[in-house]
């Protein structure tokens, strides 16, 4: 199964899909990993935070495939934003995944109040510059995030990785952050499993296809030009959850998984949400 690439604003080529590995550690890790990388995902999805940067690196090491058919993202967590640890915070990922660079390096959150998120996004350009990453990104900016980092540094964000799915559409923040070039990837676009994937509507259109919730919405989501990272641990659903190239959703399905919004804000609120 070949996933196919969008061109970010960085010149590199990002899968459409990748895989998400929270919350998987160690060799269970590793394994789940290494079946979706058997299934055809490149884009290998992993933060600090998630402690099993140890357990990517092993996969990269032990899949046989040259490390330049990976993309490898991880994220900057809160507790090393900053200008003096940055450099550190990616130093530490690049160790742990045993990799001289990573493709895509996000600020995990911007944590507003502790008012770090510029500073360390700047910090991470030069990191850029030095070769330790492809290219630069965040993770749960609102626009006025975006512009914060772009009035400073003048490079705009390749993506954005904001929480999306049925039950959290998102129309007009993704519209503003993908007209200023940044490319939004969906987490959590299949809500944990935790009931969206037997909507009704959803069910009704996979049961029409011939397919599942899941690609239903995975669907909808790359129609709606979002890219994704989606996690399984099991190797069938990996594999189904990447089959999402050969049948499409018409007009009317989209507007049918539009309509599952019930307008429920995020619990994790981007302008409020601390972790560290
Ligand atoms: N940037 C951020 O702040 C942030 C936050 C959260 C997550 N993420 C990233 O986004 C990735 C994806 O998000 P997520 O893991 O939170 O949630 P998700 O991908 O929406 O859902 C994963 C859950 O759905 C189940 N599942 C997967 N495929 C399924 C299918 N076809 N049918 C039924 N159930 C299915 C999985 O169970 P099984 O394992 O049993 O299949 C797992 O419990 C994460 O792994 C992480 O890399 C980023």
């Amino acid at each position: 199964m070949s996933i196919p690439t969008v061109r970010l604003n960085s010149g590199y080529d990002m899968p459409v899909l990748g895989y998400g590995t929270y919350p998987l550690r160690g060799r269970r890790a590793t394994d789940a990993i290494l079946a979706a990388i058997e299934s055809g995902y490149r884009l290998i999805d992993t933060a600090s935070a998630y402690g099993n940067e140890d357990a990517v690196g092993a996969a990269v090491r032990e899949c046989g495939l040259e490390r330049a058919e990976l993309f490898v993202t991880t994220k900057l967590r809160g507790s090393d934003q900053g200008r003096g640890s940055t450099r550190a915070g990616l130093e530490g990922s690049l160790t742990r995944l045993g990799l001289s660079y990573v493709d895509l390096y996000l600020i995990h959150w911007p944590l507003p109040r502790v008012g770090k998120y510029v500073e360390s996004y700047a910090e991470m350009a030069q990191l850029q510059r030095e070769g330790l990453i492809r290219s630069l990104g965040v993770s749960n900016f609102l626009p006025e995030h975006l512009a914060a980092v772009v009035a400073e540094t003048g490079i705009q964000p390749a993506v954005d990785q904001l929480q999306v799915s049925p039950s959290h559409s998102r129309p007009g923040l993704v519209h503003e952050v993908a007209q200023q070039g940044t490319v939004v990837q969906a987490w959590s676009p299949l809500e944990r499993n935790t009931g969206v994937l037997e909507h009704p509507s959803i069910a009704a259109i996979a049961a029409r296809l011939g397919v599942t919730g899941a690609q239903v919405v995975l669907r909808w989501l790359l129609q709606r030009d979002i890219t994704v990272v989606a996690h399984s641990g099991d190797p069938g659903r990996q594999r189904a959850n990447a089959d999402l190239f050969g049948f499409e959703l018409t007009a009317e399905d989209m507007t049918a998984v539009d309509a599952v919004d019930a307008g429920i804000p995020v619990k994790q609120d981007p302008a409020t949400w601390e972790e560290f």
